[in-house]
């Protein structure tokens, strides 16, 4: 992974002041220099930006999906009413992580539903800020798996032992 996209939707500007008691107390900024603090050992270069009209989050999608780069996206209020975004995503074909602050399930009904949900690769929910940080480990995790498939079929290996001889310890490689 060479970049990755963070999408904010409508209000998030405000994050710090607006609604503490359900978003919690860090910004927008706070947010985004703990993924910098993240990516920048890494060399992963970070596109974060907010915006509160649904045009822009399109437009963001859509250069995401050309440039073949994941896209960390909390749409905000337009996760529970935008076809255009829904159809923004469904054309980039790139991987989507929908994160939000809160647990959209444990709040109003209206917010139960999510259209971008059933595109998203994974959906993250209800850890306040650290939802983001959660969503970023999920793609470097997977990077850094890829790139280490040895690794990968030493563990699998030892997976299949353990489940073959349970009591048995295995010997050393
Ligand atoms: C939100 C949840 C949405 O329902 C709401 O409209 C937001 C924030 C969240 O991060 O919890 O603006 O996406």
């Amino acid at each position: 992974m060479k970049a990755v996209h963070v999408l904010n939707g409508p209000n998030l500007n405000l994050l710090g002041t607006r609604e503490p008691e359900t978003y919690g107390l860090a910004t927008l900024a706070d947010i985004e220099a703990r993924l910098s603090a993240l990516c920048k050992p890494r060399g992963i270069i970070l596109h974060f930006r907010q915006s509160n009209n649904e045009g822009d989050l399109v437009t963001w999608v859509q250069e995401a999906g050309r440039a073949g780069e994941p896209v960390i996206l909390n749409a905000g209020a337009y996760s529970h009413t935008s076809i255009a975004l829904y159809d923004a995503i469904k054309a980039a074909k790139t991987d989507v992580i929908e994160v939000h602050l809160s647990n959209i399930h444990a709040r109003e009904d209206f917010r139960r539903q999510s259209l971008i949900s059933p595109l998203a690769q994974g959906v993250i929910l209800g850890f306040g800020a650290f939802s983001y940080d959660l969503a970023l480990e999920a793609f470097l995790a997977r990077t850094e798996a890829a790139g280490n498939r040895p690794y990968r079929k030493q563990i699998m290996k030892s997976v299949g032992h353990a489940q073959k001889h349970p009591w048995r310890r295995r010997k050393r490689e």
